[in-house]
């Protein structure tokens, strides 16, 4: 085992092809024995339904390298819960969670050598997803799926890493209610992408999407959960079944609790509530934990107290202890860490 040569402390968030990646194929009511493949392209036919009516979902988790030179990786059982709520709701066929489990363990171990090291920053990013693969015309689910899981080292998703993000409150609604909010359908990425484009055309790092019913509460933005700290040290993160179930969020929701102590609350969180937080982060696995420093409203600026130059002192140390957990140096709860042997 070489590693692979890369400046692991200085790549960004993008792609960068690796050796091997699981494919499976689901025909005739059945998923395939699925194996791993060097193509790292997808031939479909051009009426595919994934093409045609967007019939996709992913997932998204992490392997890294801890303190003592292991590789693991984080609580993927509950990235293949998600995916299975995700293919329910889209009436997709469902990939069994234990391959799914299996699935990133055999990716990961083909291509070990691009498990960035210990100490570097970077992660190995792990993408699985799933999609409608033969042609249909009329609107309906299609009869046959590929499920596929790729690797590629990754750096921090905002650049700049703990340094605080400005992010505008957006006009375009993210997910209606009763709609697919929740799950990680490739839809709503897709509908997200005009917002995201206009917010750094003028100078904005992200958008927070206001619930689409009443633009009074606090969603989430493209890609990542809120957490909000109160003056007395309270974790507070929005409720709506209308957002992603982060599994960061409800991991640092654990560790505020039983490792540090604080007390937690997941509740609707109203938008006129936002400046009495004193900071506030946002939760992903691409994120990890990043702070925000400020809101902009529509050109009326909320500066959180503790996090608008820095990052605060709360949400660094739920970001310490998360990334102590998944690196090895903090005990882990049980069934938190997936060696992959
Ligand atoms: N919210 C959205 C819309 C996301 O795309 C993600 C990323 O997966 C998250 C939240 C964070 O979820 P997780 O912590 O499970 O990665
Ligand atoms: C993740 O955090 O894994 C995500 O999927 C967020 C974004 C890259 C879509």
């Amino acid at each position: 085992m070489a590693k692979k040569d890369i400046d692991w402390s200085n790549i960004g968030f993008g792609y960068m092809e690796t050796d091997k990646r699981y494919v499976s194929n689901y025909k005739d009511g059945a998923w395939d024995a699925g194996a791993l493949v060097e193509d790292s392209t997808v031939t479909i036919s051009e009426c595919a339904c994934v093409l045609q009516y967007a019939q996709t979902i992913f997932e998204g988790l992490k392997a890294y390298t801890t303190v003592d030179g292991r590789v693991v990786c984080f609580r993927p059982d509950l990235n293949a819960e998600r995916m299975v709520d995700s293919a329910k709701r889209l009436e997709m066929p469902v990939f069994p969670k234990e391959r799914f489990v299996d699935a990133v363990v055999q990716t990961v171990q083909a291509n070990i050598d691009y498990v960035p090291p210990y100490g570097s920053g970077a992660t190995l990013y792990l993408r699985p997803y799933m999609f409608g693969s033969d042609a249909v015309i009329g609107v309906k689910p299609a009869n046959e799926y590929q499920f596929r899981l790729f690797a590629t080292p990754v750096g921090p998703y905002f650049k700049g890493g703990v340094k605080p993000i400005t992010i505008r409150v957006s006009d375009f609604d993210r997910a209606a209610p009763n709609g697919t909010g929740h799950i990680k359908a490739g839809l709503n990425y897709a509908m997200s992408l005009h917002a995201i484009v206009d917010a750094h055309a003028k100078g904005f790092d992200e958008n927070m999407y206001l619930d689409a019913a009443t633009r009074t509460k606090v969603e989430e933005t493209g890609g990542a959960n809120f957490l909000f700290v109160t003056k007395d040290n309270k974790i507070v993160t929005p409720k709506s079944d209308s957002i992603l179930p982060s599994i960061t969020r409800r991991s640092l929701m654990t560790v505020a609790k039983d490792y540090l102590g604080l007390e937690v609350e997941e509740r609707e969180v109203f938008f006129e509530e936002v400046p009495e937080f004193v900071e506030c982060g946002l939760c992903g696995t691409a994120a990890v934990i990043s702070p925000v420093g400020c809101v902009n409203d529509h050109g009326k600026e909320i500066k959180f107290a503790n996090g608008c130059t820095e990052i605060g002192p709360v949400i660094s140390k739920l970001r310490e202890t998360l990334t102590g957990i998944q690196m090895g140096q903090i005990d882990a709860p049980e069934g938190w860490i997936k060696e992959i042997k």
